[in-house]
């Protein structure tokens, strides 16, 4: 895997220096030495500190960094206080009294869906095909490995920098999920300013998901139960087979292909 950004790789202490030269090896980036994030030769610098790795903007005015934390801020809250399986994407994928399905999260991006898909107790594997962001991802998990409100649910969380499309078709038949689970990159109008500054940058960087067609025709051949998409909420659906029904919330829905009854 390599990135085609203006990225490097950097550090501000010293005993990040070897593992930001070798995140920048496997990323086919620059690594650089102290770099001002006021004035760069380079649009994006992927830091690496005792926090893990942030993606951050460089110049004057720049946005805040995009990290994928599971233990603080916005996916801790809903993990504390999100209405368990209440939740709408929890009755999308089948969650039910002593039902907790085997999910693939074929479009893992930062993993908050994930997240609380193993919150609830489903053991998840996440694919991500974009190197950076499947370099955040990981760091993110593996954080969240030390914590010990939230070790438990990582635990049921398997990242792999992959894509789907070729991962779900080359499945064996004893290893299919239960669900499998896509949210595919849509051209979003939303103006809220949480969304320009978080999610700008992350769009920027895997742009749109143009073969969404093909990655839910093989997710509709790997999963066993059924497959959900979730869309922006007045989106069309993906191109295809139109699902069985939908679940509909506030800026979201949930299309459903269902295949069969859960037991
Ligand atoms: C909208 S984001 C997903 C956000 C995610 N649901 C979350 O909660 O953070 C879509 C992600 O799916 C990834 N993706 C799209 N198609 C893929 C494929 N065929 N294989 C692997 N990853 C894919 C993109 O690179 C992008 O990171």
């Amino acid at each position: 895997m390599s990135c085609a950004l203006n990225l490097a790789c950097t550090w501000f202490d010293a005993a990040f220096e070897q593992p930001a030269h070798a995140l920048a090896l496997k990323l086919n980036v620059p690594a650089i030495g102290y770099e001002s994030l006021d004035n760069s030769d380079y649009a994006c610098l992927l830091i690496v500190d005792e926090a893990g790795l942030q993606l951050q903007v460089t110049g004057k005015k720049r946005p805040g960094p995009v990290r994928v934390d599971f233990v603080s801020g916005a996916v801790a809250h809903r993990r504390q206080f999100g209405g368990g399986t209440g939740q709408l994407i929890a009755k999308a994928c089948g969650l039910n009294k002593g039902v907790r399905p085997f999910i693939v999260d074929a479009t893992a991006g930062l993993g908050r869906d994930a997240f609380v898909l193993a919150t609830l107790g489903c053991s998840v594997i996440l694919l991500e095909r974009s190197a950076l962001v499947y370099e955040l991802l990981n760091d993110g998990v593996e954080q969240a490995r030390g914590v010990p409100e939230i070790c438990e649910i990582v635990e049921r969380m398997t990242c792999k920098g992959e894509d789907s499309i070729d991962w779900l078709n080359s499945l064996n038949p004893e290893d299919k999920p239960d669900v499998v689970y896509l949210d595919p990159m849509f051209p979003h109008t939303e103006k809220s300013a949480q969304v320009k500054k978080e999610m700008l940058l992350f769009r920027s960087l895997v742009g749109q998901d143009n073969d969404a067609a093909a990655l839910l025709d093989a997710a509709l051949r790997a999963a066993l139960y059924r497959v959900v998409v979730k869309r922006p909420r007045k989106a069309p659906c993906v191109e295809g087979v139109p699902p069985t029904y939908h679940l509909e919330g506030k800026s979201c829905r949930y299309d459903i292909y269902a295949l069969k009854k859960f037991d």
